[in-house]
This record gives C-alpha cells, sequence and structure tokens, in this order.
C-alpha cells in the first residue's frame, strides 16, 4: 500500500499522537507530523484533513492523509465514535478516489478503544457509502468521474483477530451495498420504479441472495383479501397495485418474531387532493420505506439472521384519474373497520393499514415496525437528520423496552430516531361522522400531523398477539436536498436518496435475535 488514512484527535498530548501515528509510520515521517501539529498547522478538528507526502514515513508511502476526528471528550459517547470514523473516512475514500489514487489502508482505531468486532464495519460503510453516486442515467459522457476511477483496494491494518475483523468487514459490506440498493431504488424516477418494477427487483433480490421465500399479491389477490383501503389508493393508476412479501425463516421456533412493513408508494401526486407543484416533485421517492424493507431482508437474509422475519411491502401508485378514489368516499379495510376519506393524499397510512393488518392476521408477528414517508409534518418536527419513532404495546412496559431498542439500534448505526406519543386523546382527531374513523384530520388548527398518522396506524394492529409495535416516519430522513444542507453528514449524498432505516432494522434484527437466544 503506497497510501493511508491515519487519523488524530484535536488536543491530544504530543506522546498520545507519537505513540499513535509511530504505530504507521517511521520515525521522521512521525516527528515531520507531530512539527506540523505542534506549529497549529495541523489541528485534528473534526472532518479537517491534511494531505501529507509520504518521504521519510518507513513504509514506501506516498501519500498519509490525516484526519482530524475532533476532540477525544466527543469520542466518549461510542455511537458518536462510530459515526464520525464513518464520516472521516467517507472524506477520506472521496479525496482519494479525486486524486485518483484507488488503493488505500486505514488503521483499526483501536488506539480509539474500538474493537475489531466494530472496526470493520465502520471502515466498510463509511467508504462504500461515501463514494455512492447515482449515476444509472447517466452516460459515460457525463458521469462525474470515468469508471476506472474507483477505490479498487482497502487494507486495514490490525494486530486483532483476523477472522473477528474479516466478519465484521463482510457485515459493512452486506449493510452498506444494500443501503446502496435501497438508495438506487428510491433515486430511480417513477416511471421505471412502478410497483411492477419495484416486484421484479424484489424477485432478484431474493434469487441472489437465496434462503429467502417471496410471494407476490396482484390486484385480484388484494381483492380476495379484502384489502379494500390498499386497492382504493391503487385505483387511480393503470399501473396496478402489488404486496410484496418476503419471508426469512432463520429462527428455531415456528412463529414468526419480527415483521417489517414498508410504505411503497411509487408515486404520491396526492391524488384529488392534489400537491401544489414543488411538494410532489419529489414523490417518485414515496417507496423508500419499501425499499428499506426490501433492503433490510437482503441484509437479513444474507448474514442468515436467527430469527423468523417477514416483509411486506405494499405498493401503488397515488394519481388522479377517472377512477380515483374522491375526498368522501368510505372505504372498507382488511381489518373490517371502515374508513371515510377525508384528504386522499394521506394515503400512505391506508395501504400500510392494510398491510399492517395482514401481517398481524396472517403472521401473528411478536413484534412489528413499519417505515413510511408518511408526514410532512414530521420535517417540520425533526427535519432530515432524525426519524420520527412511535412504539405502542399493550402494556408499558413491553412499549418502552421496544422503544428502547428501536432506539438503541438507531444509535448503533448513526441512524437516530427520536420518540413521539402515540396517545389515545389524539384519536378524537380522526373521529368519523358516518364510518368508524377517518384517515386524516379535517382540522389543521388542531395539528400533530405525524402522531394522528401513527395513532391511525395504530387502530389496525392486534395488540392481543403483537407484542409491541414501532412506527419509523423518514419523510424528512429518506432523501436530502442540497438546498437544505446545514450540516451535512459525510457519508450522506448531498442530494438524493439516503437509504435511511436499511441498517437500523437490520441491526434492530440481529439485537432481537440476541435477546431471544
Ligand atoms: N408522502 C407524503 C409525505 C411526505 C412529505 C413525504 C414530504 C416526503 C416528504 C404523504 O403521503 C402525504 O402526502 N402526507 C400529507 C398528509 C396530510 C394530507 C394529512 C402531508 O404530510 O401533507
Ligand atoms: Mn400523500
Ligand atoms: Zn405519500
Amino acid at each position: 500500500m503506497k497510501n493511508i488514512v491515519l487519523t488524530i484527535c484535536d488536543g491530544d498530548d504530543r506522546g498520545v499522537h507519537e505513540a499513535h501515528l509511530s504505530k504507521y509510520l517511521g520515525p521522521a515521517a512521525t516527528d515531520r507530523i507531530l512539527d506540523l501539529i505542534e506549529k497549529g498547522q495541523v489541528r485534528g478538528k473534526y472532518k479537517e484533513f491534511n494531505l501529507i507526502n509520504g518521504d521519510g514515513s518507513g513504509r514506501g508511502l506516498d501519500w498519509i492523509l490525516l484526519m482530524g476526528l475532533g476532540r477525544r471528550a466527543q469520542l466518549e459517547d461510542p455511537s458518536r465514535r462510530q459515526d464520525r470514523i464513518r464520516s472521516v473516512l467517507a472524506i477520506a475514500a472521496r479525496h482519494f478516489r479525486r486524486k485518483n489514487i484507488g488503493r488505500f489502508a486505514v488503521e483499526d482505531f483501536a488506539d480509539y478503544e474500538v474493537t475489531p468486532e466494530h472496526a470493520g464495519q465502520m471502515v466498510v460503510e463509511g467508504i462504500v457509502l461515501g463514494l455512492y453516486r447515482f449515476e444509472r442515467y447517466k452516460t459515460d459522457a457525463s458521469r462525474k468521474y470515468p469508471r476506472e476511477q474507483a477505490i479498487r483496494e482497502v487494507v486495514v491494518l490490525s494486530d486483532s483477530d483476523r477472522t473477528v475483523l474479516d466478519d465484521s468487514i463482510a457485515r459493512g459490506v452486506v449493510c452498506a451495498e444494500s443501503t446502496c440498493l435501497a438508495r438506487d431504488l428510491v433515486n430511480t424516477p417513477a416511471a421505471d420504479m412502478t410497483p411492477e418494477a419495484f416486484a421484479r427487483v424484489a424477485r432478484e433480490v431474493v434469487a441472489s441472495v437465496g434462503g429467502l421465500e417471496i410471494e407476490v399479491m396482484e390486484e385480484a389477490d388484494l381483492e380476495a383479501a379484502g384489502m379494500g383501503l390498499h386497492l382504493a389508493v391503487a385505483r387511480g393508476s393503470d399501473n396496478g397495485p402489488r404486496v410484496v412479501i418476503i419471508r426469512h425463516r432463520g429462527g428455531r421456533g415456528d412463529g414468526w418474531d419480527l415483521a417489517l412493513v414498508g410504505k411503497g408508494v411509487t408515486f404520491d401526486a396526492g391524488g384529488y387532493d392534489l400537491k401544489p407543484s414543488p411538494y410532489m416533485e419529489r414523490m417518485y421517492g414515496d417507496m423508500a420505506g419499501a425499499a428499506a424493507v426490501l433492503a433490510a431482508m437482503r441484509t437479513i437474509g444474507l448474514m442468515n439472521v436467527p430469527l423468523n422475519v417477514v416483509g411486506i411491502m405494499p405498493l401503488a401508485e397515488n394519481l388522479v384519474s377517472g377512477r380515483a378514489y374522491k375526498p368522501g368516499d368510505i372505504l372498507t379495510s382488511h381489518k373490517g373497520l371502515t374508513v371515510e376519506v377525508t384528504n386522499t393524499d394521506a394515503e400512505g397510512r391506508l395501504l400500510l393499514a392494510d398491510a399492517l393488518s395482514l401481517a398481524c392476521s396472517d403472521y401473528h408477528p411478536r413484534h412489528v415496525v413499519d417505515i413510511a414517508t408518511l408526514t410532512g409534518a414530521i420535517v417540520s418536527a425533526l427535519g432530515q437528520f432524525v426519524t420520527g419513532l412511535f412504539t405502542y404495546a399493550a402494556t408499558d412496559a413491553d412499549n418502552e423496552a421496544f422503544a428502547r431498542q428501536v432506539f438503541a439500534a438507531g444509535r448503533a448505526t448513526g441512524e437516530w430516531v427520536w420518540r413521539l406519543p402515540v396517545d389515545d386523546d389524539y384519536k378524537v382527531q380522526l373521529s368519523s361522522d358516518v364510518a368508524d374513523l377517518e384517515n386524516c384530520d379535517t382540522d389543521r388548527e388542531a395539528g400533530a400531523g405525524s402522531i394522528t398518522a401513527a395513532v391511525f396506524l395504530k387502530e389496525f394492529i392486534d395488540f392481543e398477539s403483537v407484542q409491541a409495535w414501532a412506527h419509523l416516519d423518514i419523510a424528512g430522513t429518506s432523501m436530502m436536498k442540497r438546498r437544505l444542507i446545514y450540516n451535512k453528514c459525510p457519508y450522506q449524498p448531498k442530494e438524493g436518496a439516503t437509504g435511511v432505516g436499511v441498517r437500523l432494522l437490520t441491526r434492530l434484527a440481529v439485537d432481537l435475535a440476541r435477546a431471544a437466544s
């Protein structure tokens, strides 16, 4: 390896810097860097980078890319530490690619108390997620870099157990590539990512993983199953609905441990409650929940997580046409509850409600997690860096325990979540004069748009059999908008899909499996 990425912390003692650098560099190069730090020319501030030539490294290095991790006190929290390492690796990998340097070595972060179990995964995730570009529709002429200009090899330098590190690297590859798969699905325009097209990709994914089972429900199957809410949303489009169901039987028992349900609206025009143009622009990304579930099923299958997991992806387009559903329509759901449509743009909760009800009746899962680009209100509440978390269970103890598990999975993966309440008090905002409930609060002033959406979903879950349910609202976190970035995360794209949820859901499944064994 002719190139290396090394990190330093801002404000460390000379002795600490020296001990760290001299592990990888000869005395001449180490002294040269210590000198730069002494003079204040290199600080080690978070995201700071310095490209230093490798003369005197004693290792035949061309370049040393010295990355700052910030102050050590800010690395105490393991989740922040991991996030900073991912971030710094993303910056470093992009820098080397820009210079057309395709091979580099990197430390194992043992000097920051990172265990080899985590090190490989973090390094790979930072690099692969950081290098991602959506170039499916670019001809070679307009690509940012020619195909040859790519990172080809990364070596992790470590004294620790080889198999532990290798396993960690392999997990990183699976999780990062699945995240990129989700990003690709979300970034693909609606014309090419119809419900049918999504189902085709799902079949390909399942075939490539092996060990997963897939079932695709079409319109007639939805009718037979009585999924009146989903069918109503889908009716306005010539591209018919699908429900993709993927099963992973990795657990020892017969029952289903976990159901993952993802909103798959492949385009959301709003229906007759038509969206104004600026709000409609990105609505090809309204299937980010389904993409996250598909990609998470891929990781769960490839990692053979010892748990029985079913992924359910309800897919439809929400358009305007002579057949489209209308405000005032009263629908009968899979569960049997009737719903008055007060807003055709609140379509996500309709297809999720039927899918959640189907999950409960067909699988009786112990835990249910749904993930959806559900409400603009969550963007107002939490912005684009934190996903909204809502949980419910028959007992407070189960509710709190599951909320903590989801929160922990978010911390561990850098996919932050923050919890909002799910309280029956909000149900009055959805009470209907003519049906069992409305799909949307008609009184804008009453507020709490994300919470009422969650409360609506909750009505369709069978808490006699489901121990705990979590709902993740990713309307703010699923896509980055260049014009909105104030504090960009280096391993997320500046523009377009993030693939949020894939790593969190995978981690949650792994944690649940560990807790069960
Ligand atoms: N897909 C949208 C939510 C959304 C908003 C996703 C912004 C991504 C970015 C959802 O179907 C929707 O239209 N929600 C409405 C609900 C309202 C009618 C109660 C909204 O948030 O305005
Ligand atoms: Mn909508
Ligand atoms: Zn939508």
